[in-house]
């Protein structure tokens, strides 16, 4: 009997070592499960909403506002959140690595004052990670519109705050005629929203507004180009139009050059990817907390001009892109034109709960296309270069 349960327990043993779980594992990617629980390494659900993701020497960091439960939770307590990763979707908390001051009341950011949108370039000159985010002072709501910059010599912090901007204080954009920089409104009877105040800001009447003290910056993102010049873009003149700014070589400032886009759009939530030679943006339309429709744009050269490609969702929950607001578009590494389209759904009552929600980001005729998926994985980017390869097989084929 003795004899019989020993063999039974080797060959137990065998089997277990013959069925390779290890290889199993990096063949078949993790699902992503959009608007899910997304746990971390420590089964905590990821806290870094409005987050931007840096790819630096074989990891991916998430960078995000860490926010806390409850109605009050919109307002930083602790700072900005970071997790890192090697295959985007297990995350290990790298903790907070840009702080808010607990008790120097001078600081532009002490406990209680608004980060949103956090997002983390490396400048390969100075070495430095640099990250740029919305800044709205404590206790003034959402007039400051400022966007904050903090740099560190490591991708997990600490991150040390440097200061705050309204961009591009005394400089007009390049793609609004300078003639308009003198024009006089009476704005008497201008009415919000009327077809007439629409044209005035097309017409640069908040640039103006705005000209001396520096453009407002809310919902932001930075994109760094394959010249590794880097970009700020922003909403701005009350969230009604986006400014693109080039910043300094040190990613530290801005350059005085700066264009707009969709001049009384009413666009948020800026997100940007290279395909291909052309740029793509998603954005949203403001709505507050709660979600509408996206809006997708292409151009040739950053500073524009962009044309409105329209609503990239398609299908059930389209207009309201599936319940989220877009944050980033994430380059995945090793993939040809794989993009991750990543937003948030965002909990305003106990803003800890907001989920992410990431799908992958298509081109059908060189147009940006988002469907939903309830769960996928990263080998939708391989079938997509397969279906590509056959198709062009094909083509080529009809042609002989
Ligand atoms: C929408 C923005 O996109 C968010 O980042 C946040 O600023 C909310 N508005 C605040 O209402």
């Amino acid at each position: 009997m003795r004899r019989l349960i020993g063999c039974l327990f080797l060959f137990l043993m065998l089997a277990g070592s013959f069925s390779l779980p290890a290889q199993k594992k990096q063949e078949t990617p993790a699902a992503i499960k959009p608007g899910e629980i997304w746990p971390d390494t420590d089964g905590k659900h990821i806290n870094a909403h409005g987050g931007g993701i840096l790819f630096h020497k074989g990891t991916y960091y998430w960078f995000g506002e860490h926010k806390t439960a409850g109605r009050g939770g919109n307002s930083t307590l602790f700072g900005v959140g970071s997790y890192s990763s090697k295959d985007l979707t297990s995350w290990k908390n790298e903790g907070i690595v840009l702080k808010v001051e607990q008790q120097d009341t001078t600081s532009e950011i002490i406990k209680g004052c608004v980060i949103e949108r956090p997002k983390v370039v490396y400048n390969a000159k100075t070495k430095k990670f640099v990250m740029w985010f919305h800044l709205e002072l404590k206790g003034k709501g959402y007039e400051a519109a400022r966007t904050g910059v903090a740099t560190s010599d490591s991708p997990t912090g600490p991150f040390t705050y440097l200061k705050s901007y309204r961009p591009n204080a005394g400089v007009w954009p390049i793609n609004v005629p300078v003639s308009l920089k003198e024009k006089q409104v009476d704005e008497t009877n201008l009415k919000w929203w009327t077809p007439e105040w629409t044209k005035e800001v097309q017409d640069g009447l908040f640039i103006r507004r705005d000209f001396a003290q520096g453009q407002m910056a809310r919902d932001m993102t930075v994109f760094v180009d394959d010249d590794g010049k880097a970009y700020h873009i922003h909403s701005s003149e009350e969230n009604l139009t986006l400014h693109i700014s080039e910043l300094s070589d040190d990613y530290l400032s801005f350059t005085g050059k700066w264009s707009v886009l969709a001049p009384a759009g009413h666009n948020e939530a800026p997100a940007i990817c290279k395909r291909n030679g052309k740029y793509y943006m998603i954005t949203s339309g403001c709505t507050g907390w709660d979600p509408n429709a996206a809006r997708s744009f292409v151009a040739e050269s950053i500073m524009g001009p962009w044309k409105a490609l329209g609503n990239p969702c398609v299908g059930e929950g389209a207009n309201l892109t599936f319940e989220s607001q877009s944050t980033y578009l994430l380059p995945v590494q090793g993939k040809k034109d794989a993009f991750i389209f990543m937003a948030d759904r965002w909990h305003p009552k106990n803003p800890i709960d907001g989920r992410y929600v990431w799908l992958p980001l298509q081109f059908e005729d060189d147009k940006p296309v988002l469907k939903w998926q309830d769960s996928w994985d990263l080998s939708v980017f391989d079938q997509k270069a397969k279906e590509k390869k056959a198709s062009t097989r094909k083509d080529k084929a009809a042609l002989r």
